[in-house]
């Protein structure tokens, strides 16, 4: 049967099973594949299920470290949690550069979150309008058993608009909540915070007769914060840039400048780009058990702020300086969620010295701006594909089998040849042909 009901109550093993029965042609190697991969420490494996639903194994991704990260004066290394090759070579290349150019330098900007209670309402508007202050300060007083514990750490409500949408659809109102939720990342507070307004709402405007109806469409966080917000810089003479092959430094100033402009201007190169940057931040995201899906939807909001979509980092060079920089909006915590949880997640606040929410939101400025660095240093100079290539190379050689001897011959070979899958079946082919007929 390739459908069930109850699959969640089934145990472990019992899912598996189920599993390979239906959808893994009954191949025992396939079980025993899926068991390979749990925890040997069962403490361990049971923290690992329990963060999801109907969890059977654990999925394998590389955890690696970028060392060399100057930032504000002090050395940083960077956990990094990422499958695509090439993204930590290039990160610690661009830490390397800088940290002998002065380092990076950020910046919080900003740490305010906001919230949306949307709903319907028919009735009084001016009313509802005149006597929002009263309504507001009602709404905040009764939902002060949920924030008192924030506030006591330094965050709680920060404000409350009523935003009239009505031009969008008869009725339609929200209340945008606004919040400073201090070392967490804030969802659960917030979404807390929402639904006790929407209770109150109902109760003191909607049983009204003096207002008028409320119904209530939903209340949830929202994940733009284009408020909470870090800057990453980096900045030194042009000609500290040093040369690239034949490439001056001014000439590489200027087409670094050129290849940023590029992605301000085109929303398609910019979908790159900003593309490039998350190679870097989502590493340090999952690395440190936050959500990469929102912070990634956040920065692309951001990035279409102004009506086009653009990129995510500047650029200028002026009076022979060259100055870089990243304006990343992001929601991050280092309290709750997975941070305590997670066994890896835990080494990488670790690693980062035990950052707060500040800290490590100034940290992901800097790792989405050493990433474009890399990328748009590779770009303008020598192109992508070299770096690329010796993976891709290394990839295909896996997939024909290849000896150790037969990898050294094709990294020799391909040094000045174009790697696809073809070319290196052809060479493979020939090199043991030729073995053969030596033998
Ligand atoms: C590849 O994962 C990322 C790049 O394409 C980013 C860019 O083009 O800026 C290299």
């Amino acid at each position: 049967m390739k459908n069930i009901s109850g699959y969640s109550k089934l145990s472990k093993e019992q899912k598996i099973d189920w599993l390979v029965k239906n959808y893994l042609h009954e191949d025992e190697q396939a079980k025993h594949e899926l068991i390979s991969y749990w925890h040997q420490d069962l403490e361990t494996q049971k923290t690992l299920d329990e963060f999801s639903e109907n969890t059977i194994t654990n999925y394998f991704f590389p955890f690696s470290v970028a060392p060399n990260f100057l930032i504000n004066g002090e050395w940083y290394c960077m956990p990094m949690a990422i499958e695509e090759s090439s993204v930590v070579a290039a990160m610690s290349n661009a830490a390397k550069f800088w940290s002998e150019r002065g380092g990076f330098k950020t910046e919080i900007i900003g740490t305010t979150k906001i919230g949306q209670v949307h709903f319907l309402y028919q009735g009084d508007i001016a009313k509802l309008k005149a006597d929002f202050p009263q309504i507001k300060a009602q709404l905040l007083e009764g939902s002060k058993y949920i924030t008192y514990n924030m506030e006591q750490r330094g965050g709680g409500v920060l404000d409350m608009e009523l935003i009239d949408m009505t031009q969008h659809e008869p009725g339609y109102f929200q209340l945008k909540v606004s919040f400073e939720t201090c070392d967490s990342m804030g969802a659960n507070f917030i979404n807390t915070c929402l639904e006790e307004y929407a209770t109150s709402l109902k109760e003191t405007v909607g049983k009204n007769p003096e207002y008028g109806i409320v119904k209530i469409i939903m209340s949830i966080v929202s994940n733009y914060t284009p408020q909470s917000l870090a800057r990453a810089t980096v900045s030194c003479k042009v000609e500290e840039l040093g040369n690239f092959g034949a490439i001056t430094a001014q000439e590489f100033a200027e087409k670094f400048r050129m290849a940023v402009k590029i992605a301000e201007v085109d929303p398609h190169r910019a979908t790159t780009h900003n593309k490039g940057i998350y190679n870097g931040v989502d590493a340090v995201i999952i690395a440190t058990g936050n959500d990469f899906r929102a912070v990634e939807a956040c920065g692309h909001t951001y990035a279409a702020r102004n009506g086009s979509y653009g990129s995510l980092t500047h650029c200028k060079v002026e009076n022979g300086i060259f100055t870089f920089w990243i304006d990343l909006p992001l929601a991050v915590g280092t309290v709750g969620g997975l941070t305590q949880l997670h066994p890896l997640v835990k080494r990488s606040m670790q690693i980062l010295g035990n950052p707060d929410a500040k800290q490590l939101m100034q940290i992901c400025a800097v790792a989405g701006l050493a990433q474009n660095f890399a990328a748009l240093r590779a770009l303008t100079t020598v192109g992508i594909q070299q770096g690329h290539m010796k993976m891709h190379l290394l990839n295909i050689l896996k997939h024909y089998d290849a000896t150790e001897e037969e990898k050294e011959y094709a990294l020799e070979y391909f040094k000045d040849k174009v790697v696809s899958f073809t070319t290196t079946r052809v060479m493979l082919e020939q090199y043991r042909s030729a073995k053969k007929e030596v033998k």
